[in-house]
């Protein structure tokens, strides 16, 4: 079997449509349509549904990902635990796949009726093992914390306690996952200084692209809702939870002046 494979290698069948990253943000606009499952909202079943096979895919791509980590790098490369960490995730992931494309289907969806973007797979695909730390299990693990506690409260807010224990299931499965990024980012970089600046500097990338352009809060009907205890029994500090919401608040700020100037453009 290949080492490090190209970010665009993913195998799929043809019930899926992809899209990459560069795909997906280069009209940030497009973005905002993510949105937040509101229960009282007229489209809350589509939304829903889309939400519900984005994580469907990113099930499938974090699978991909934790077994490329635990086969890609030697031990001398990385711990043996670290190895065996990914393999554990891997086992994760497999029932998360089973799981969502159970609860895709149980909410009326179908595999491929959204496209797949494939962020997670290409940050796995990073050739630094650290890097994959940081970008997918502390940025898009953590994104699935924030995501996966709002889902788990829509189900309880729609009276649907399949979707509200699976979500909770996945959850303390991804508080795991993230805290395993926090743990070996830290154990791997601890005498390179320079290296752990890099992959959290990426993460911050990550981080701020999924944000969605300001949509990430702490209120409570922010679209997408921090989780910060979760979060803080994953390994992050509250000085890097505050940092998301900044760059988020200021992402916000910036989507408000847009919209300020534009509305008044067309005044004229
Ligand atoms: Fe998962
Ligand atoms: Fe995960």
């Amino acid at each position: 079997m290949r080492k490090n494979i190209e970010p665009s290698s993913l195998a799929r069948d043809d019930r899926f449509q992809r899209q990459t990253t560069e795909e997906r943000f280069k009209d940030l606009r497009d973005t905002m349509e993510v949105g937040k499952v509101d229960p009282k909202a007229e489209d809350v079943a589509d939304r829903a549904r889309r939400r519900m096979h984005g994580i469907f895919v990113g099930e499938i791509q974090a699978l991909e990902g934790a077994g490329r980590t635990a086969f890609d790098f030697g031990t001398d490369e990385v711990p043996y635990e670290l190895k065996l960490d990914m393999a554990r995730q891997c086992w994760d992931e497999a029932r998360h796949c089973e799981i969502s494309i159970k609860l895709a289907e149980h909410m009326g969806g179908e595999l491929g009726e959204y496209v797949e973007s494939t962020t997670l797979f290409e940050a796995a695909c990073h050739d630094d093992p650290v890097f994959r730390l940081a970008g997918v299990n502390r940025a898009l693990e953590g994104l699935a914390i924030d995501v996966f506690t709002q889902m788990r409260d829509f189900g309880q807010e729609m009276g649907d306690p399949v979707l509200e224990y699976c979500e909770d299931y996945m959850l303390a499965d991804e508080v795991t996952h993230v805290r395993m990024g926090s743990k070996w980012l830290r154990a791997v970089t601890e005498d390179d200084p320079e290296r752990r600046k890099a992959a959290i500097e990426f993460q911050r990338v990550v981080d701020g692209l999924f944000n969605f352009r300001g949509q990430r809060g702490e209120e409570r009907d922010a679209p997408i809702r921090l989780a910060r205890q979760f979060r803080k029994m994953a390994g992050f500090t509250d000085g890097e939870v505050d940092e998301i919401l900044e760059t988020s608040m200021k992402q916000r700020a910036e989507v408000d002046a847009e919209r300020m100037a534009r509305s008044i453009m067309s005044e004229d």
